[in-house]
């Protein structure tokens, strides 16, 4: 890439006012960059509002995702930084709890399947420890007596990332960067082949760099000349509401078919579905149905909970499900921070610090090395 002339205050336009476009623009304010934040809608309002804030590095790695890992685990041990740098910033909390998480098993199937995810698991190092049914209801009392098993990971947690959405509105203001509401980004400003903007209906807004941070939108802004593979990966979510003085659950649960995820407040929240099905927003019976019943399996008691709220959300997956972190591969000027697929919250802290690092000094930070648009340069020559 070639770098633009860095003037004392370089201008920095982000397309996308999520968790990832609003970190970004936090640690490059922070860094003396004039940063313009475009955001067609509210902020924090997309998959940000919609995720279940568990910063599951340990839990959640999967078979053909051990790339993704170094990754996830970096930005889990920044969380605590950047929520205690966010929350004495603002005076605002984001719920950071990081009291473990616990996975379970009934079923002689599901104890089978969950032995074969811990031993994938311990193979790649991670720190997990083994539970008799016993003591996974030692942790958790309200679990369906039926636990016949466990696995307990001590360092994955979770945030509040509603809160942390509002901590970072309030953070952007008090590092002066501007963030606009309701100004949907319609185009890129391209000129000798280089990003020098963004198109704003009928007008432009110049800016040295442009960081594209616009979810499972992000292949659809107009100007690219090769938009990112990153789709829409619907998920359907409901919350219960818990006693806070006497909860339910205290840990984050994942269980067959579903996890549950206890706030402070006594949110009790249960996800997700994963679809296929473009931007439809609509809850469906059978994805409540699904939600309602594999939570009432491993807790039973969730049936006497009052009904929250149902919402759905836009993951923007990826084609190979890792995000796209740096600069675009044809187009000087333009940075890419998308493809988050499950885990923008959790990578929202090290995004921030390698994008904005990246932004101001040219650099690429060897975390964020692996996962450059130009990966998709073969397959889209072959
Ligand atoms: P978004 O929050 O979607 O923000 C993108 C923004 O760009 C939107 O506000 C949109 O309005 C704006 N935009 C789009 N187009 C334009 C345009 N042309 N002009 C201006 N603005 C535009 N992650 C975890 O780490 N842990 C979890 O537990 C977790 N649970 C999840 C559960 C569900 C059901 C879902 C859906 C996601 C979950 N995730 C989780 C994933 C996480 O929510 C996302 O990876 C993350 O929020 C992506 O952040 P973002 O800022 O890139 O996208
Ligand atoms: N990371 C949880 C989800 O995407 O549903």
């Amino acid at each position: 890439m070639t770098m633009p002339t860095m003037k004392d205050k370089p201008r920095v336009a982000i397309i996308g006012g999520g968790i990832i476009g609003m970190a970004i623009g936090w640690r490059l304010a922070q860094a003396g960059a004039s940063v313009d934040i475009f955001e067609r809608g509210q902020a924090g309002q997309g998959a940000t509002r919609a995720a279940a804030g568990m910063l599951a590095a340990g839990v959640e790695a999967e078979p053909g995702e051990q790339s993704l890992l170094p990754l996830c685990l970096e930005s889990q041990a920044r969380w605590p930084g950047f929520a205690q740098e966010l929350e004495a910033l603002t005076g605002l909390p984001v719920g950071l709890r990081q009291q473990g998480t616990l996975v379970v098993a009934s079923t002689r199937d599901e104890v089978e399947l969950l032995r074969t995810n811990y031993e994938f698991q311990r193979g790649l190092g991670l720190d997990l420890v083994w539970l008799t049914g016993a003591a996974a209801k030692e942790k958790e009392p309200f679990l369906n007596p039926r636990t016949a098993a466990g696995v307990f990971s001590a360092r994955d947690g979770q945030v509040d990332n509603r809160l942390a959405s509002a901590a970072l509105r309030v953070a952007l203001e008090k590092t002066g960067a501007r963030l606009h509401e309701g100004l949907e980004v319609t185009g890129l400003d391209v000129q000798g082949g280089r990003v020098t903007g963004v198109v704003l209906g009928d007008r432009v807004v110049a800016a040295d760099q442009v960081v594209l941070a616009a979810g499972a939108w992000s292949r659809l802004i107009p100007g690219q000349a090769s938009p990112p593979p990153v789709r829409p990966v619907k998920g359907q979510m409901m919350s219960l509401s818990m006693d806070p003085a006497n909860p339910l659950l205290t840990h984050v649960v994942w269980a067959p078919k579903c996890y549950l995820v206890p706030r402070a407040d006594g949110t009790l929240i249960i996800g997700a579905t994963t679809e296929e099905k473009g931007f439809d927003s609509q809850m469906t019976a059978g994805g409540v149905l699904a939600l309602l019943d594999a939570a009432w399996r491993a807790l039973p008691g969730v049936e006497d909970l009052p009904v929250k709220e149902m919402w759905t959300g836009f993951r923007p997956g990826c084609r190979d499900d890792a995000p796209i972190l740096g600069p675009a591969s044809d187009l000087d000027g333009l940075i890419l921070a998308t493809g988050h697929h499950r885990n923008g919250i959790l990578l929202a802290p090290l995004t921030a610090d390698a994008i904005a690092d990246l932004v101001l000094t040219g650099r690429i930070d060897p975390h964020i090395a692996p996962f450059g648009a130009g990966r998709f340069n073969a397959a889209r020559a072959a």
